[in-house]
């Protein structure tokens, strides 16, 4: 039987005093989880670009929230580069003393014109990976404080089943740019792999950053990664497809996927990830989540699920890091 919201809630720990953030929090998968943690007392921050509108969003999402619940708050947070992911994760030290939750949740998709982030990444790769690795491991040093003074922190990633589509990461190829890409129809498919490989490098970061923690020391803290379900309903890949009549192709993808999953059913697996006592019971570390679903596409529950070959490759892990340990001065700090 589908999970009700009411037992969903209770699934979760009382997050009474604990600091959470979420990326893209102020809307999509994002703000729904950021709900789920504030209406477990969390003190939640929800990371994004555009504080207006994430103002008015979080002001709604509140508008819901019963009397007793923790806070919702704005912090401005912009992925596509590294200036401002460090920046923005900088800033976050100074408020607060502590972090025991943060849900690497923002992204984008389908950005079918192969062009590169001001930092000189392919734009996806740039957001959805590069962004979050910098902004995550800037935030290391106060998530291990918190984890040394109330142990028990959560590092989530959102990933998607979509890295299957990923060939694997050519690092030449993510610096360069492919002018007259996304102009045919055509170049819809080279832009799913590319998002696959966003999310590939993800998977990998995820796995290496849990097990660097754990070489150090760093038990309770817990990294993990999920795919969260097809929910048609967000905006992810708005716009993004491209010159060849891209508005009438993102209706269609969003018409075939309106069947699939809730907002509120695809939050559920990160959210699960980021406050379920059952994650520090079992000790599920640098693992894959993903949702099972009922035959009507209804959260039942979410399990671990199995990793390609090409993701569970360690030695790819690795280089992913020491890429970035060349490319930035960033991973040093762990
Ligand atoms: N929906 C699905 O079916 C599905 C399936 C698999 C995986 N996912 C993953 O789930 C996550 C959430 O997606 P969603 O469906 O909720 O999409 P969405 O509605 O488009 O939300 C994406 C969020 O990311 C934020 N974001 C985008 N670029 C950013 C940047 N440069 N800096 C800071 N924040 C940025 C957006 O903020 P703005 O509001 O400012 O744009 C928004 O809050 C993504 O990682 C996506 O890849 C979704």
């Amino acid at each position: 039987m589908a999970v009700t919201e009411p037992d969903f809630l209770e699934s979760l720990n009382d997050l009474g005093g604990r600091v959470a953030i979420v990326t893209g929090g102020a809307a999509g998968l994002g703000l729904r989880t950021t709900q789920y943690l504030a209406q477990r007392n969390c003190i939640v921050y929800a990371a994004s670009r555009n504080r207006e509108k994430s103002l008015r969003a979080i002001a709604d999402a509140e508008a819901t929230l019963p009397d007793s619940h923790g806070a919702i708050k704005f912090h401005h947070l912009d992925l596509s580069t590294v200036e401002g992911a460090r920046r923005s994760a900088e800033a976050f030290q100074k408020l607060e003393d502590r972090l025991d939750i943060v849900v690497a949740n923002g992204g984008v998709s389908m950005l079918a014109q192969n062009e590169l982030s001001q930092d000189g990444f392919e734009r996806m790769f740039a957001t959805n990976h590069l962004g979050h690795f910098v902004f995550v491991t800037t935030l290391l040093d106060l998530l291990k404080r918190t984890s040394k003074s109330y142990g028990d922190v959560r590092i989530v990633v959102t990933s998607s089943i979509g890295y299957r589509n990923a060939t694997g990461l050519d690092y030449s190829a993510l610096t360069q740019a492919r002018p007259g890409d996304g102009d045919s129809v055509w170049d819809v498919i080279p832009a799913f792999v590319r998002y696959g490989n966003s999310k590939l490098a993800n998977m990998y970061f995820t796995i290496e950053l849990d097990r660097r923690l754990r070489e150090e020391g760093y038990t309770d803290m817990y990294c993990n990664s999920c795919h969260p379900g097809f929910a048609g309903a967000t905006n992810l890949g708005g716009g993004g497809f491209g010159p060849w009549g891209g508005a009438w192709a993102e209706n269609v993808i969003r018409l075939l996927m309106k069947p699939l999953n809730s907002v509120e059913d695809a939050s559920k697996t990160q959210t699960y990830l980021a406050a379920s006592a059952q994650i520090l019971q079992q000790d599920v570390h640098g693992q894959f989540w993903a949702p099972v679903w009922s035959w009507t596409q209804r959260y039942l529950r979410c399990r671990a699920a199995s990793l390609t070959e090409l993701a569970r490759d360690e030695e790819k892990q690795k280089q992913l890091w020491a890429f970035w340990e060349r490319a930035t001065d960033m991973a040093k700090a762990t």
